[in-house]
C-alpha cells in the first residue's frame, strides 16, 4: 500500500466529481482494511497541490454572482442540492488535504483513522447529492457554484491548528446549524430521497465536527495552550466574518464545542 499522504495527493489531483469520490472511497477502504488487520500503514510525505483538481463544470462564480432561487420551487430545491453537492466535493478535498499538508507534524494514528473515515463519508455525501440531482433531471455541474470555497484551505495552509479551528469547528459546525432547515424544506416538498440523504449527512457531520474538536484540544494540550483562547485567536485570524446565530447548541455540544467557544465570535 502506498503511504497515506500519497493517497491524499491522488484524490486531490483527480478532477471528476464521481471519479474523485470513487477513488477516495477505494483508498479509504484500503486504509481501513489495513487498520482492521492490525497494520499501521505509513503516512509518508507528499506535497498537495495549492488548488485541488476539479471538473470543467460547474462554472465557479463569486458568491454575489450565483443566482438565488426560492427554495419553494423545484428549481430552488435543485439549486440547494447543487450547492450542498459543491460543499461536499470541497469537503472531500479538505479532508485529504489536511492529511498531506500537515504530514510533517507527528500525530497519533487515530488522527488519520478519523480523517480517512470523514473523507470517505464526504465522498458518500457528494454521491448522495449527485444522485438526488439526477433523480430530479439535473446533475452536478448543471448550475454555477461558489468560487472561493477553497479559501479556508489557502488561508490556513501553514497553520495546522488554524485549519482545525476554521474547517471542522467553524465551517462544518455551521452545517449542523443549517441542515435541519434544509431537511424541513425537502420534507414539505415530499422529496423522500433528499430527506433521507440530508438526514445521513446531518448525522455523520456531528462526528466530523467532533474529530475537529478532539484533535484541536489534543494539539492545545501538546502546546500547553488554553483551548478557548486559542480557538478565538485562530478564528479571528483566519476566518473572515462573524459566526451567525442561531446555533445548533445541542449538536454542537454533542460534537464537543461548548457555547463559550462560539458565542463570543457571533454577530450581535
Ligand atoms: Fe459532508
Ligand atoms: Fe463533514
Amino acid at each position: 500500500m502506498i503511504p497515506l499522504a500519497e493517497m491524499a495527493v491522488q484524490v486531490l489531483t483527480c478532477a471528476g466529481g464521481r471519479e474523485k469520490t470513487a477513488l477516495s472511497r477505494k483508498l479509504a477502504a484500503a486504509w481501513q482494511a489495513a487498520r482492521a488487520n492490525g497494520d499501521t500503514p505509513a503516512i509518508g510525505h507528499a506535497a498537495p497541490p495549492m488548488q485541488p483538481s476539479r471538473p470543467d463544470k460547474p462554472d465557479l462564480l463569486s458568491p454575489r454572482d450565483v443566482p438565488h432561487r426560492k427554495p419553494g420551487s423545484e428549481a430552488g430545491r435543485i439549486a440547494l442540492l447543487h450547492a450542498v453537492a459543491h460543499i461536499e466535493l470541497n469537503a472531500v478535498d479538505l479532508h485529504w488535504d489536511i492529511i498531506a499538508r500537515f504530514s510533517h507534524v507527528k500525530m497519533p494514528i487515530g488522527f488519520y483513522d478519523d480523517w480517512v473515515k470523514a473523507a470517505d463519508e464526504e465522498s458518500k455525501h457528494f454521491n448522495l447529492m449527485a444522485d438526488c440531482l439526477e433523480e430530479l433531471g439535473s446533475h452536478y455541474g448543471a448550475l454555477p457554484a461558489h468560487a472561493g470555497m477553497w479559501r479556508a484551505a489557502e488561508d490556513t495552509a501553514e497553520d495546522f491548528m488554524g485549519r482545525l479551528a476554521v474547517v471542522p469547528m467553524v465551517l462544518e459546525a455551521r452545517g449542523l446549524d443549517v441542515t435541519p432547515g434544509m431537511i424541513k424544506i425537502f420534507k414539505q416538498a415530499k422529496a423522500a430521497s433528499a430527506v433521507a440523504a440530508l438526514e445521513t449527512i446531518y448525522a455523520e457531520e456531528v462526528a466530523h465536527v467532533a474529530y475537529g474538536s478532539k484533535w484541536f484540544h489534543f494539539l492545545c494540550g501538546r502546546h500547553e495552550l488554553d483551548p478557548k483562547d486559542a480557538f478565538h485567536d485562530l478564528v479571528q485570524r483566519y476566518f473572515h466574518g462573524a459566526l451567525k446565530p442561531p446555533f445548533n447548541e445541542e449538536k454542537r455540544a454533542d460534537a464537543g464545542i461548548p457555547p463559550d467557544f462560539y458565542w463570543p465570535l457571533a454577530v450581535s
